[in-house]
Formats: C-alpha cells, structure tokens, sequence
C-alpha cells in the first residue's frame, strides 16, 4: 500500500504541477438584461441582503452572550430576549433579499459560479437542511424563553448556542463558495469543501466578516432600543435609555477598532492578481470615512444622557457609506482578478464555436472528417469549411457577401487575414464573427485569395447576364 503510494507520488507531484488553468467555454446565450446594468445593480442589491445576514449573525451571537451573561445578571438575560427577537425577522430578510444577488451572480458569472458550487462540494448541497433546521431551532428558542426556565434553561442557553453556531457556519460556506470562484488557476486542486477553505484568504475574510455582523448589530441595536418608540420601561426595566444607547455605541465602537486589525489583515492576504488602483481607492476611501464614524462614536459615548443619540443618523448614514465603498472595492476586485480568466473563456468560447462551424460545413460539403484542414488545403475548400457557413457570394443574409468584402479588401487581402484573426465589431444588422486565428496566417491567406476571386467574379455578372 505504501510502497505503492510512494512510487506514485512523484507522478501525482508532476501532474499537480502541470496542471493548467480550467477555462471551460461558455454558453452563448445573451443576457436577458444589459451586462452594465447588472453590474451596476449587483452591488446594492448584495449589500442589502448582506446587512440583514450581518444584523441575523450579529443577533444569533449576542443573544447567546447575553443569554449566558444572564444567568449571573438577570437583567441581561431580558436583553437578551430582546436582541433575539430581532434574530427570525432579519433572517427571513436576509434570506428573501438574497435571491436577488445569487441571481444576479448567475447572470454575470456564471461559469465561474456554477464551477464554485460544485468545487464546494457536499457543503453546498448542505447548505438547504442546514438553513432549515437553524430556522426551526431559532423559532424553538424564541418561543420557549418564557417556559423553559428553571431546570429547563440549560437547555434554552443550548439551543441559543446551536442557532449561534449555524448562523455562523452556514455564511462560512457562502465565502468558501465566492472566494473558489475568484481563483480558477486554483480550482484543479480543490477537491470540496476543506480543499476550498485553504485557498485564497478564506479565514482573514471570515473574521472581517463576524466583526462586521458584530459592529452593524450593535449600531443597530442602538438605535432599535434608543428610539422614542422602544417600550424600555416595560420591556427593560432595569435600564434606561440613554444606558443602553451608550452599551451599543460602545459595543460598535471597539469592534469597528477590531475592524482597523482585521482590514488590513484581509487586504495583505488576498492574492495580488486582483487588487488595481480603483481598488484602492474604494477600500482606502471607505477606510477613510470608517476613522470618521469612529470619531462619532466616540462623541456619543461621552455625550451626556440628555443628549445621547442626536448623532444616530449621521452616523448610520456614514457607516452605510463605508460598508457601500468595501462592497464595491470588493465588487471591483472580483472584475480585475476574473478578467483574464474571462478573456481565455471567451477565446475558448470562440474557438469552439468555429470548429463547430467548420465540421458542420464538412458535413455538408460532403468533405471527410479524414480531410482535415491541413491535408492539402485549398483556398475553396478551406473556406467552404470555415466560412461558407455565413458568407455567401452574392447574398449577404447573416453576413457580408463576398462582392461587398472584395470591393472592400480587393487591393488588400492581407486585410482580410488580419480581420480573420481578431474579427471587430462594424454592422449593426449582423451578430459577431467568430475569430478564426486557429487556421494560421497561410490558411487564411489562401481563403482570402479565394474570397477575392469569387467576390470579383460575382460583380461582372449581374452586368454580364441579362
Ligand atoms: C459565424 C458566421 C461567420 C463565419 C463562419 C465567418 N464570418 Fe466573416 N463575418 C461574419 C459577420 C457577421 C461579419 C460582419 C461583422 C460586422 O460587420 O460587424 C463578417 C465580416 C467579415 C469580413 C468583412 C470585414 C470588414 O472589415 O468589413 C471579412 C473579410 C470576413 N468576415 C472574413 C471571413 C473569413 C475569411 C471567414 C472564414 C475563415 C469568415 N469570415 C467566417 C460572420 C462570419
């Protein structure tokens, strides 16, 4: 066995590190939306959905903390009710605006997205009895806080714990899956879920993630338990308003320090293919107004009780600016990294599709699969093979004819090789011209004499006959 094992380990070494960049070819199926509109769309939409995932994370956590606090200092045990019933309303948020950014991603990515799902493996798949059973449990620990006390508590702090604890594993699996996407030169070594995690800087990402769902949470319990409509007599009692402000505003304030650890951490892991200028500029920019909000803050937490709270709205308007700037400087990052990857996709796509061309054309010529291209190629016989298909000499139905393209090249058939190659974009009426670069310059050339000659033929003739 292990004799066996060693003897096959440098030819797994060898193919491991020759194993090239996977560039499937896409499907050539047109958006049903323009690609700019979605992509001007997808961060928003993801952002919205993201700052209910924060607020449902964030809630889970320090329900369970507070429930735990609570059992020494009942007061907090209250709070912690409280901060929980937040929890299944934000889920069912985050979870109804999450469909709008998955499809979206579906749209604008969808080799790469559909390549990460299945690298992801069974944790993927997990993910739906998962969400479910976290859902139930977090409706099972809402409903029985008031009977299951005494002798039955440990048993509600348990299952408080299990809701924390999916609600923090479950977007484990979400990163794991967008972060696989972003490295295709990485997917030949991924083999699941625990290959996935090691890719990229998952874990970096992960904890900027948590202190952010942390940071938001208590913002917006601030906020949730300041305002005028809040029944803290009733609900609270054993705090006072301006109290509970101040515990939150604090509570972001030293998380959103953490972050000024945690940012930089994920920034000096992420791999370098992607980071440009207006990156930068996005991140530093959010960074920037981030120290503003932190100065805010800190005026709240020292602000007398009187007076506590008149800077919420500005500061929520800011720390929506910030997260607004990393969600797009995140969003212009996954652009510059897959766009090489998207290039050579695109390439393949082309590629095949005149292959596919090209042996439909053999069919129907009747040419062999035997005669390959460069069995003695002719000038007519290349190009009934890989032109035919849509030009024509006279008729000019789905793309120029052969007399418009001779009257434009005819002094010029290198024109027409350098065309062939990378094909641009001139008439509206026609769809896009596949690059035909695989057949070589010589092929080409021979085609374009052959193009020429016909195209010239087919001018004299209309004149010619009657
Ligand atoms: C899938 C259809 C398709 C195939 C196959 C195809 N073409 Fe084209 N070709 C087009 C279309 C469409 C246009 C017009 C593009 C435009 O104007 O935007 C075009 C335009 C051209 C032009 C005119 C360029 C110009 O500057 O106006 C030349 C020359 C040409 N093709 C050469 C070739 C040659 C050579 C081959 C075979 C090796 C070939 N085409 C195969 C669709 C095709």
């Amino acid at each position: 066995m292990l004799t066996d094992f060693i003897a096959q380990l440098p030819n797994f070494l060898a193919q491991v590190a020759t194993t090239e960049v996977p560039v499937p070819h896409d499907l050539e199926i047109p958006l049903p939306i323009p690609e700019w509109a979605l992509k001007l769309w997808v961060v928003p939409v993801f952002l919205l959905h993201i700052f209910f995932v924060n607020l449902m994370v964030g809630g889970a956590l320090m329900a369970f903390v507070n429930e735990i606090i609570g059992l020494r200092f009942p007061r907090y045990d209250r709070l912690a009710r409280c901060i929980g019933e937040t929890v299944t309303v934000n889920k069912s948020l985050a979870v109804v605006l999450g469909i709008g950014p998955m499809l979206m991603m579906n749209l604008l990515y969808t080799i790469h997205f559909y390549s990460a799902n299945a690298l992801t493996g069974h944790a993927w798949a997990l993910l739906i009895p998962l969400i479910i059973t976290v859902f139930l449990l977090a409706y099972l620990h809402k409903y029985t806080w008031e009977t299951w006390t005494g002798p039955r508590k440990g048993r509600h702090v348990l299952v408080g714990g299990a809701v924390a604890a999916l609600f923090l594993f479950i977007p484990l699996i979400f990163l794991v899956q967008v972060n696989t996407m972003l490295f295709p030169d990485k997917w030949s070594q991924v083999k699941g879920f625990f290959t996935a995690l090691q890719i990229g800087n998952v874990f970096p990402r992960y904890f900027h993630f948590v202190a952010a769902s942390l940071a938001l949470m208590g913002l917006f319990l601030a906020g949730w338990f300041g305002r005028k409509s809040f029944p803290v007599e009733e609900k609270l009692p054993e705090f006072t308003r301006p109290e509970l402000r101040r515990h939150f505003y604090r509570w972001t304030f030293w998380v959103s320090c953490a972050q000024f650890a945690f940012g930089p951490l994920v920034f000096f892991t992420l791999p370098t293919q992607g980071i440009t200028a207006t990156v930068m500029l996005w991140i530093f920019g959010a960074v920037f107004v981030a120290i503003l909000v932190l100065g805010l803050l800190w005026k709240e937490i020292h602000e007398s009780d009187a007076r506590i709270g008149r800077r919420f709205w500005p500061i929520a308007a800011l720390f929506s600016l910030v997260v607004l700037g990393m969600g797009q400087g995140r969003h212009v990052y996954r652009e510059a990294a897959l766009a090489p990857h998207k290039e050579a996709i695109a390439r393949k796509t082309a590629e095949f599709r005149s292959i596919e061309l090209g042996t439909q054309m053999r069919i129907r010529t009747g040419l062999g699969a035997g005669d390959a291209l460069t069995a003695a190629p002719s000038g007519k016989k290349l190009f009934a093979q890989t032109c035919a298909a849509c030009h024509a000499v006279e008729k000019a139905t789905s793309a120029p004819s052969l007399v418009e393209i001779h009257s434009l090249f005819k002094d010029n058939p290198a024109g027409i090789v350098s065309w062939a190659k990378a094909p641009g974009k001139k008439r509206a009426q026609y769809g896009p011209m596949p690059p035909m670069a695989h057949l070589g310059d010589d092929n080409l050339a021979l085609i374009a004499a052959y193009m020429l000659e016909q195209g010239k033929g087919a001018t004299a003739q209309p004149t010619a006959a009657p």
